[in-house]
């Protein structure tokens, strides 16, 4: 999938890593609640965000009471779980701040993987402003397979980027998800997230922000650290390999910015 260049920055370790996501995030905070009264961030679950959200719980200048935060995606698991992306970002930020708790919009648990889909779109959808549909800012990490958010290898979300080899993970037939450039025209019929049954990286059951929604963000960061992640950083930024093999590649805001942020060993092979 297209898109402009990434910007790709490369910090000494883990916390430099983490001091410039919060960075760039408290910079964005401040630039959309000028412009719009309000920041809508995703935060990304598993283990590498957690410095970043500790950092960011402690930036005095932040305004919470004007931001949202939601999930680029979540495990089927209960919010008091290790496993659940909630519980960490609570953990680590959330009960930390003076966020509003309306202003936090969890992926609703406790039922099937596609009512919490359906219901986390229609969540979505009542928090994005119809208007100009955009997530202010998504936060991803990427997998040591390419894939990131819960968007695996061979996923049915990728279906029309370009036209691979696609497993059938659902037990209802592909879902078909274009991941278009993102038109505003299709919003109305796209879907914003989608279930996941059977994940290869445990928790199995899923829910998943789509390459639709993520692409219409104002600006993505991706944050990538470790040695287990060196090849699949070269192969989503120095290779042609399909979306269908290293998802991350669908991820190309057309209008929106995208940066990369990497330690020294997940960056290292980098040309
Ligand atoms: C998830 C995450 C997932 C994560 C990557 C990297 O719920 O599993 O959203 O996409 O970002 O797997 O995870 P680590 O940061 O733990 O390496």
């Amino acid at each position: 999938m297209s898109g402009r260049a990434p910007e790709i920055w490369i910090g000494e370790d883990g916390e430099a890593l983490a001091r410039e996501g919060a960075r760039r995030i408290v910079e964005a905070a401040r630039r959309a609640i000028a412009a719009r009264g309000r920041f809508v961030l995703a935060l990304a679950g598993g283990n590498t965000p957690r410095r970043l959200y500790q950092v960011l719980a402690h930036v005095e200048s932040l305004d919470w009471s004007r931001i949202h935060v939601c999930f680029s995606d979540e495990r089927m698991v209960s919010y008091d779980n290790p496993d659940s992306n909630f519980h960490m970002a609570q953990e680590s930020l959330l009960q930390l701040v003076p966020i509003p708790p309306d202003q936090i919009h969890a992926v609703p648990i406790g039922m099937s993987v596609e009512e919490a889909a359906q219901r986390y779109d229609a969540i979505l959808r009542a928090l994005l402003k119809s208007e100009e549909p955009r997530l202010d800012l998504a936060l991803l990490g990427m997998g040591a397979d390419g894939h990131t958010a819960s968007i695996f290898p061979g996923s049915r979300l990728l279906a029309g980027v370009d036209d691979d080899f696609l497993l059938d993970d659902s037990e209802t037939g592909p879902l078909r998800v274009d991941v278009p450039t993102p038109s505003l025209d299709a919003y109305p019929t796209e879907r914003l997230c989608a279930p996941v049954w059977d994940a290869p990286k445990a928790p199995k059951q899923r829910v998943t922000l789509t390459p639709y929604v993520l692409n219409l963000a104002r600006q993505i960061i991706v944050l990538v650290a470790g040695d287990d992640k060196v090849a699949a950083v070269s192969a989503a930024l120095e290779s042609d390999a399909k979306v269908a093999e290293i998802p991350i590649r669908a991820i190309a805001p057309v209008t929106g910015e995208l940066a990369w942020l990497l330690d020294r060993k997940a960056g290292r092979a980098l040309r």
